[in-house]
């Protein structure tokens, strides 16, 4: 059987009249946009009533193909137990989305450690059911009301709101390498997962499992694995754990928030991997090696795992530059020569311009076209 994937593209540059966060989500199908498949909403209660699947590349809505547009906000469910974040930002972030069209929205189902404002999980193992009620609770329940799908993510590989180096540090690891490895850490994580998918929604009365509100469960936010050439610890990671959810929840699809960098098993691709100004310029060096660029994700690998049902990329061309032949090779900056002229000449921020960062997504989305197609998945 052909199997495919849909194409989700994080623009976290490309800010098209976005609410806080600039995301714009799209599906591509057969490669044109045929409109939104559900009709804008005339009452507030949206009520989403069937699942987002997938036939092939298609996203499917109750046997019709669902296109949308949507955004990232990842810390409203973080906002939301407190009353005013409740009011004026998850109320608010909806009904504005709701008024624009926007239909999916992704957002942390996640957050650890004693010092983290609001956190669901604030000791390994233990989640604060105040904070789970009033606030992923109510943020899917209001989504919901909103006619907005949800992409869940899980946990962060970066150190924002806890994430795999909360987990990583709780129990006693060293490094984020621990994190993809060690049974203990990935033990710990499923438990987690295993709280928020099986959860019943104190608002709605609906298990997470069963609410077609929510889109897809996103693995992981921007995962990476320093040094490791092969991709192959974040693969069987991402195997291991698309498997767990699948099993836990058939109903929904599930991806990983990757950056989408070519690995190993298109060594003709790695050249056009972005290399990192970013990583240079917030020296967090334990976190952010300079030489990411190999950084462990084997992108077309992790895409042919049967249990991911969506790619996803993340771009960032306003700090990235372009890496040569040689992918740890980060100091010739090459690639599109619209993009390099700023990179050389000029500081940090603002390298890009938008028709710039266009250039570079088309290019590089065209790509990831290419190779899903090439390893039959699209
Ligand atoms: C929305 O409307 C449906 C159908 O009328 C109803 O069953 C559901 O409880 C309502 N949900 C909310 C959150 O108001
Ligand atoms: C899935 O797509 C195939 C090929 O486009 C089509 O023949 C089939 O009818 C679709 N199935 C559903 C359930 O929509
Ligand atoms: C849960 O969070 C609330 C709100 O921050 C706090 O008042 C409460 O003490 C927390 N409960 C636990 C068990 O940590
Ligand atoms: C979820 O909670 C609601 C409200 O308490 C209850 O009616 C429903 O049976 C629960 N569902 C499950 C699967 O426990
Ligand atoms: C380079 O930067 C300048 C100033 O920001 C901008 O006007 C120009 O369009 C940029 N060139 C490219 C190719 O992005």
């Amino acid at each position: 059987m052909r199997k495919a994937h849909l194409v989700a593209a994080a623009l976290t540059c490309l800010v098209v009249g976005a609410i806080v966060d600039a995301m714009a989500g799209s599906v591509l199908g057969h490669g044109r946009r045929t409109g939104l498949a559900e009709a804008a909403p005339a009452a507030q209660n949206m009520s989403l009533a069937y699942f987002v699947t997938r036939n092939g590349s298609q996203a499917m809505v109750d046997g019709k193909p669902f296109h949308f547009v949507g955004f990232n906000n990842y810390y409203l469910p973080t906002y939301s137990p407190w009353p005013q974040g409740r009011t004026d930002d998850v109320d608010v972030v909806f009904r504005d989305a709701q008024n624009l069209g926007l239909k999916v929205m992704r957002t942390w189902a996640y957050s650890d450690g004693e010092t983290e404002w609001n956190a669901i999980q604030p000791q390994l193992g233990v989640l604060n059911e105040t904070i789970l009620s009033q606030g992923l609770d109510y943020v899917v329940a209001t989504a919901g009301k909103h006619g907005i799908r949800l992409v869940l993510t899980l946990t962060n590989c970066l150190p924002s709101y806890g994430g795999a180096p909360k987990y990583v540090q709780w129990l006693g690891g060293t490094s984020i390498t621990d994190f993809w490895t060690r049974p203990d850490i990935r033990n710990a994580l499923k438990g987690y997962v295993r709280s928020v998918v099986l959860r019943n929604n104190t608002i709605t009365g609906v298990t997470y499992r069963d609410d077609p509100t929510i889109m897809a469960w996103d693995l992981v936010n921007e995962p990476f694995n320093p040094g490791d050439d092969t991709g192959k610890v974040l693969t069987a990671w991402v195997e291991d754990m698309s498997n767990y959810v699948k099993g836990l929840d058939p109903n929904h699809l599930v991806m990983v928030g990757s950056w989408g960098y070519f690995g190993a098993s298109t060594p003709a691709l790695l050249p056009e991997n972005p290399s990192d100004v970013y990583a240079v310029k917030f020296t967090d060096t334990v976190l952010f090696p300079a030489d990411r660029i190999c950084h462990g994700e084997d992108s077309s690998a992790i895409l042919s795992l049967p249990n991911i049902d969506i790619a996803s990329m993340h771009l960032y061309p306003e700090y990235w530059s372009f890496c040569t032949s040689d992918c740890r090779t980060n100091v010739n900056v090459q690639g599109p020569q619209t993009m390099r002229a700023n990179l050389t000449e000029r500081g940090f921020l603002q390298l890009c311009s938008p028709d710039c960062r266009l250039t570079f997504l088309r290019h590089w989305l065209g790509l990831h076209l290419q190779e899903c197609a090439r390893i039959g998945e699209c």
